[in-house]
């Protein structure tokens, strides 16, 4: 049985779901946030360490303001709201992407979940903010450049947001989209990857366990036979 160490999510769908629903994309968000809600419940059930969430893309500032402000004020109530509850079950929090484009405001709430989460172990969740997996690869070989070092696999990967997080064994996509949409392009070279037809959040419970279960099973052979 293949254990599960790290999943990663590309939370695709809200938009839809909420103009299904005979309402805006934004409540479409405000549902996606509950099945965010749900899935570390049951990532916390099932002792997964890893759980990496995409929430906003580099290239979700497209948006409308409208729904770009949303989504802003959606992350800095959760972090206001949930914090201590975070803190109580031993979740640490990191946000993987680029900070410096988010209001003062933001970065300030982001930066004390941080640092009030940093020692917990339990599970480490990692947010993607302003994340761009192609510019992450570019950043980091500059980095490698920039202190004269030789270019290689283990370097590249030692300098991306993820340096301290094990690969992802697993890759959900839901909302019925078979794209990887500039998401952890380098860690996800041996991952397993799941593409789930219904839109987050209709994605529940059963069709979590359901994935984590498949996994387990599936004969992973990173190159051999
Ligand atoms: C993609 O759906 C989803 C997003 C760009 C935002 C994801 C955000 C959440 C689930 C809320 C979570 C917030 C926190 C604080 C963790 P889409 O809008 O692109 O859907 P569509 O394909 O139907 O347009």
């Amino acid at each position: 049985m293949n254990p599960i160490k790290h999943v990663a999510i590309i939370m695709d769908g809200n938009g839809r779901w909420g103009l299904k629903h005979n309402k805006s994309r934004n409540h479409g968000h405000r549902a996606g946030l509950k099945t965010v809600e749900k899935i570390i419940k049951i990532s916390l059930k099932k002792k997964i360490p890893y759980l990496t969430l995409f929430a906003f893309s580099t290239e979700n500032w497209r948006r409308p303001k409208k729904e770009i402000n949303f989504l802003l004020k959606l992350l800095e109530n959760f972090l206001q709201t949930k914090l201590n509850q975070l803190i109580e079950q031993k979740i640490k929090l990191k946000i993987i992407g680029n900070k410096n484009k988010f209001p003062k405001r933001i970065k300030k709430i982001i930066n004390y979940s941080e640092n009030k989460t940093k020692k917990n172990k339990k599970l480490h969740i990692n947010l993607a903010i302003n994340y761009g997996s192609k510019s992450e690869i570019v950043e980091s070989i500059k980095k490698i450049i920039k202190k004269k070092q030789n270019v290689s696999e283990k370097k590249i990967t030692s300098n991306l947001y993820t340096s301290d997080l094990p690969n992802p064994d697993i890759l959900i996509r839901t909302g019925n989209t078979k794209r990887l949409s500039n998401f952890l392009l380098w860690q996800i070279a041996y991952s397993e990857i799941f593409f789930e037809k219904k839109l987050w959040p209709d994605f529940n419970e059963s069709d979590y366990l359901k994935i984590l279960n498949k996994f387990k099973i599936i004969k992973r052979n990173f190159g051999r036979i």
